[in-house]
């Protein structure tokens, strides 16, 4: 039997009782989704996957978007985005510290994630964690006066790490190169700040740390002072839910409901991850 137990205190659940190498039907899928849906971070411990089977699971949720970074793609499916920070005949094998800051994926794209899916290969003694932050909580709990402020509020993003864009920090957002960036449209745009969720419906506060830069008709300073005391609040350790993998965990989030952040690694403790990110079918709505 499928059964999901919560282990943080407003979401994220381990999920028993399913194998992911195995083809899922349509009934099983719609319980793995409300699962999904009601924690936001679902991890599924120990499985054993290949390549086509990952993609298989991933691809219930709709479509993946290989990432921009081309260079550390799987080999033969471009969908899987290969996280290592392993060193290999003097060439890195995958991405190493991606994302170790507050963030929601492809926040970025006018198209953001609509959920990211991670299997766990190598695991370091030491960091390697993923870090969530519950953003619909954090919206709730917000009072009144400032939800009046920020509803109907428009961001402006960009691809990059607005708290950190020196290019030397390990906690920056590793940059594409000019050709990628023409490829991928990569260029300032806009999400609302309060983001409506595509399937639930609930209200979120949506990547206030990250790609957001400023907010669309307000000074700058005053702009980045709001994002960033809306970011506090939001990634309070109340709102907080770690992961800390074993060989073979699959966790997938919902990038709509929760912001999330990669921690560091000792270079020489070997952590590999499989990635596959999964694309929104709309732009998002307040
Ligand atoms: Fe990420």
């Amino acid at each position: 039997m499928i059964a999901a137990r919560r282990t943080g205190s407003t979401m994220g659940a381990e999920v028993t009782g399913i194998d992911l190498s195995h083809a899922m039907d349509d009934a099983t899928f719609q319980q793995i989704l409300g699962m999904f849906l009601e924690h936001k971070v679902l991890v599924f411990r120990g499985q054993k996957v290949t390549a086509p089977q990952f993609l298989a699971w991933a691809n219930r949720f709709g479509r993946p978007e290989p990432h921009v970074l081309d260079q550390f793609h799987h080999a033969d499916y471009p969908d899987i985005l290969i996280l290592s920070n392993v060193v290999k005949d003097g060439k890195p094998v995958g991405l190493a510290d991606g994302g170790t800051y507050w963030h929601s994926d492809y926040s970025y794209l006018e198209i953001p994630a609509r959920a990211t899916t991670l299997y766990s290969i190598q695991v370091p003694k030491l960091g390697g964690d993923t870090l969530f932050a519950d953003q619909v909580a954090a919206y709730d709990d917000l009072p009144q006066a400032m939800k009046g402020r920020i509803d109907g509020l428009v961001a402006i993003h960009h691809y990059g790490n607005r708290d950190d864009m020196d290019l030397a920090s390990r906690t920056k957002a590793y940059p594409p190169d000019e050709r990628q960036k023409a490829e991928r449209g990569i260029a300032f745009l806009h999400h609302p700040l309060v983001r409506r969720h595509p399937l639930t419906g609930r209200k979120a506060l949506y990547a206030v740390s990250g790609t957001s830069l400023g907010i669309v008709g307000m000074p700058e300073d005053e702009a980045l002072a709001l994002l960033r005391e809306l970011a506090a609040h939001s990634t309070q350790p109340k709102y907080q839910f770690k992961v800390r993998y074993g060989v073979g965990d699959v966790v997938i989030w919902d990038n709509a409901a929760v912001l999330h952040s990669a921690t560091l690694t000792d270079p020489a403790d070997a952590r590999t991850l499989w990635r596959i990110t999964i694309k929104e079918k709309e732009r998002p709505v307040a």
